[in-house]
């Protein structure tokens, strides 16, 4: 126990410490009770180690009296008062005064270990947030390994630890959000914020207040000093989404920017500087918005650093699958289902259909898949319609009632035969139906049960 505050002692007092059940204030804070001593030159248990010689000088007699200050029940502290010795004193009410004042310490100690214990859980879970996404943006967790990607990951290791600025093209849903990420984890300003701005989300004139700060008094309901996405990204990097549907005036002001990394705040006259790595990504043809004046040219250059192309899902086939398989799981965990595979026709749908919203687009047939499936295997009739469609892919012709069902029917049968290892009678048992039908379909529908045996 140490003196945390005082009145009347000296600065020396500070630097005293006591053992809990030292003493009469060690006593007062190991029982909890409070204690009276009427006469202190009479009481051999106290060690005058506080006031030292304050008390021993006064010629006077002192008494002196002990509360404990208890926090949820448990002492945790004590506070004491010397008081001139005066025969007959009324001790209790003393004793009654001092313990109310140590009740009111005792709220405010427990308020601030409560302040003190919610900012230390907020600082955890802002640590804790951090790794996760970290981890999430690792290189790891972007899946794909066909041609085109592993060019995109080189491209992303060489320019990560540099302040280029980034250009991301690509269709939408292909992944240009996600390497954005990554080139942030992988850079040297990880530890710094990643503050994302959709140039397409925003109203015109929502959005330079929203790149720039504003000052107060900017303008009606400016009623205070706000900053800007670009200062709150400063020392880290700032990804400017869909930047193709910029308004004209804002590209003039964003030029100014990345020329001179400097800028005021909408009503303000002070400069801003700011230290920020630039990712974009559009997935707008920008050549052509130049050609018909919606971008300005000079812009461009700017922007046009280093440009990583995102190549849409159906120009590399072989990640389909891998994809497919990883968002399985993804969703699997996220609607606690188990999903054992994906059948073999609804592997070839997955993979022969062209995908126009690319892996956002797979992203969420997977997740509704999860969701009907009813048993472990996902199958042709759990994908969407738009999938089983002429439209859909090159190789099925729309699906007729009957031919749909014929389908469903394979499609159990084939699993049932994958799950009996090729044996019919089993296969007959797990679908409540009899060895000789089962035989029949079979041979209707050309399966091979070989293939099932292991
Ligand atoms: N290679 C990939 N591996 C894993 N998930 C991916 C991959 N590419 C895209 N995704 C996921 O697909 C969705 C769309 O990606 P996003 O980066 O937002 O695309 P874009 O910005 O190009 O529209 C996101 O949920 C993202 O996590
Ligand atoms: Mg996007």
């Amino acid at each position: 126990m140490r003196a945390e505050a005082s009145y009347g002692l000296n600065d020396d007092a500070r630097r005293v410490t006591y053992r809990v059940g030292e003493g009469v204030v060690g006593r007062v804070v190991q029982s909890g009770k409070p204690v009276v001593v009427p006469q202190t030159s009479r009481e051999p248990l106290l060690l005058n180690r506080l006031v030292g010689q304050a008390r021993i000088n006064s010629r006077k007699e002192v008494s002196f009296v002990c509360v404990p200050i208890v926090v949820n029940g448990k002492p945790q502290g004590a506070i004491g008062a010397d008081l001139v010795y005066k025969e007959g004193r009324d001790y209790d009410r003393t004793t009654k005064f001092l313990s109310v004042i140590a009740s009111m310490m005792a709220q405010a100690l427990k308020v601030e270990t409560f302040i003190a214990a919610d900012k230390q859980r907020l600082l955890d879970e802002n640590i804790h947030l951090k790794h996760e996404l970290r981890e999430r943006y690792d290189f790891g967790h972007i899946v794909g390994n066909s041609n085109p990607m592993r060019q995109v990951y080189e491209q992303v290791t060489q320019v990560a630890r540099t302040n280029t600025t980034v250009l991301l093209r690509g269709e939408s849903g292909t992944g240009k959000e996600m390497i954005a990420h990554a080139i942030h984890y992988n850079s040297l300003r990880a530890a710094k914020p990643f503050v994302k701005v959709s140039c397409a989300a925003l109203p015109e004139t929502l959005i330079e207040s929203e790149l720039f700060g504003y000052e107060k008094g900017a303008f009606t309901g400016a009623q205070a000093r706000k900053k800007g996405r670009f200062e709150l990204a400063d020392g880290g990097t700032l990804f400017l989404d869909e930047i193709g549907d910029l308004n004209p005036q804002t590209q003039v002001k964003l030029l100014r920017v990345l020329q001179e990394r400097e800028f005021e705040r909408l009503g303000g006259l002070e400069t801003v500087k700011v230290n920020v790595r630039l990712i974009v990504a559009t997935h707008k043809d920008l050549e052509k918005a130049i050609t018909e004046g919606e971008f300005r040219e000079d812009l461009y250059y700017r922007l046009n650093v280093f440009t990583i192309f995102m190549p849409p899902l159906r120009e590399r086939r072989p990640d389909i699958l891998l994809l497919a398989e990883h968002f399985v799981e993804k969703f699997e965990r996220e609607h606690h289902k188990r999903i054992k595979r994906i059948s073999t026709p609804a592997i070839d749908m997955l993979t022969s259909y062209h995908w126009p919203g690319n892996v956002r687009e797979l992203e969420n047939v997977i997740e509704r898949a999860v969701v009907v499936c009813e048993s472990n295997v996902i199958h042709g009739h759990h994908l969407p319609p738009t999938l089983q469609t002429a439209e859909g892919s090159d190789t099925l012709t729309r699906l007729s009632l009957a031919s749909a069902i014929e389908s469903y029917e394979r499609d159990l049968i084939q699993d049932a035969l994958k799950t009996g290892r090729g044996n019919r009678a089993k296969a007959a048992k797990l679908l409540d139906t009899t060895e000789r039908i089962i035989g029949y379909k079979v041979k209707k529908y050309n399966i091979n049960c070989d293939r099932f045996r292991v």
